[in-house]
């Protein structure tokens, strides 16, 4: 596997700019639920400065200022950025890669990544960029998916995919999705970026979705490397994928809606 990190990112790029309202209608009351835990892990309190990572629709930076914090939300999507703007009135975002942030050192003192680093080309640097701008002994903690076995509804359509379709097809190669699933790989990658004493949590998180096409149409509309893996497949094989979430989805329904288990890992460390 060859790391294209430039092409990945110019095609992350252009989907964040394409799914904001999606995102924010499928995945916000999921993503969410990271927040809190997230933020007890960096221990915001009244009165700290705090930067939200890949903020996407703010739903950590507006927590983080409900907290008493002086915050600042950082996108790299100026669509994103815009709909953060709209959501949260009086809360500051601005454009911005989290690979080379746009603030200077040392500024925070503490700063928060939700499910931003497996969006990452070079999720690396970024980790570097977060201890940089950071106190010492400031505190920074990001948050990542649980493996596809646990996560049920990635789960669904990556065994869909691999059972009717194609999983293999022409996407600018980025770093695995379930990298960060690990937490060894999380505390690894903080203490190589510079933080001390990093720990990793388990979150139960649920996805409650329309029954029926309600996963399918989340994947399909409302996520850039998933929905390009969709996008790839053929229309006969795409109708076939999507029967098959279905039927897989019956266990979780109930009346109108699905609950599906979608655990977050959440990885923090201190600045030395
Ligand atoms: C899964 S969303 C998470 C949004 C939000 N943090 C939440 O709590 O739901 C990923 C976000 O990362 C942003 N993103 C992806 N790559 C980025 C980069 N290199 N620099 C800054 N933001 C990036 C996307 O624009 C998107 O808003």
């Amino acid at each position: 596997m060859i790391l294209e990190p430039e092409k990945f990112r110019t095609f992350e790029h252009a989907g964040w700019e394409k799914i904001p309202a999606g995102y924010h209608q499928t995945f916000g009351s999921l993503t969410s639920q990271a927040i809190e835990p997230l933020l007890d892990a960096v221990r915001l309190k009244k009165g700290m400065t705090f930067l939200d990572i890949a903020s996407g629709p703010g739903y950590v930076a507006a927590a983080a200022v409900r907290r008493g914090a002086t915050v600042l939300g950082v996108d790299f999507s100026t669509a994103m950025v815009e709909h953060a703007k709209q959501l949260h009135g009086g809360v500051e975002f601005r454009e911005g890669d989290a690979e080379k942030l746009p603030v200077g050192n040392k500024l925070f003192d503490a700063a928060a990544m939700n499910f931003g680093i497996l969006h990452l080309g070079q999720p690396e640097l970024a980790l570097i960029e977060a201890q940089r701008i950071l106190r010492d002994g400031g505190r920074f903690a990001f948050s990542v998916w649980g493996k596809p076995e646990e996560t049920v509804g990635f789960g669904i359509v990556l065994r869909a995919v691999e059972l009717h379709g194609e999983p293999r097809v022409e996407l600018p190669e980025g770093p695995p999705f379930f990298r960060y699933s690990d937490p060894e790989e999380c505390r690894r990658g903080l203490r190589v970026a510079g933080f001390e004493s990093p720990a990793v949590t388990k979150v139960p998180q649920l996805w409650r979705l329309p029954a029926g096409d309600g996963l399918f149409n989340a994947m399909k509309g409302s996520t850039v490397r998933t929905a390009g893996l969709l996008d790839a497949q053929k229309p006969t094989v795409l109708e076939k994928i999507r029967s098959a979430m279905r039927a897989e989805l019956v266990p979780y329904t109930k009346d109108d809606w699905v609950e599906l288990p979608m655990p977050a890992l959440i990885a923090s460390g201190v600045k030395a």
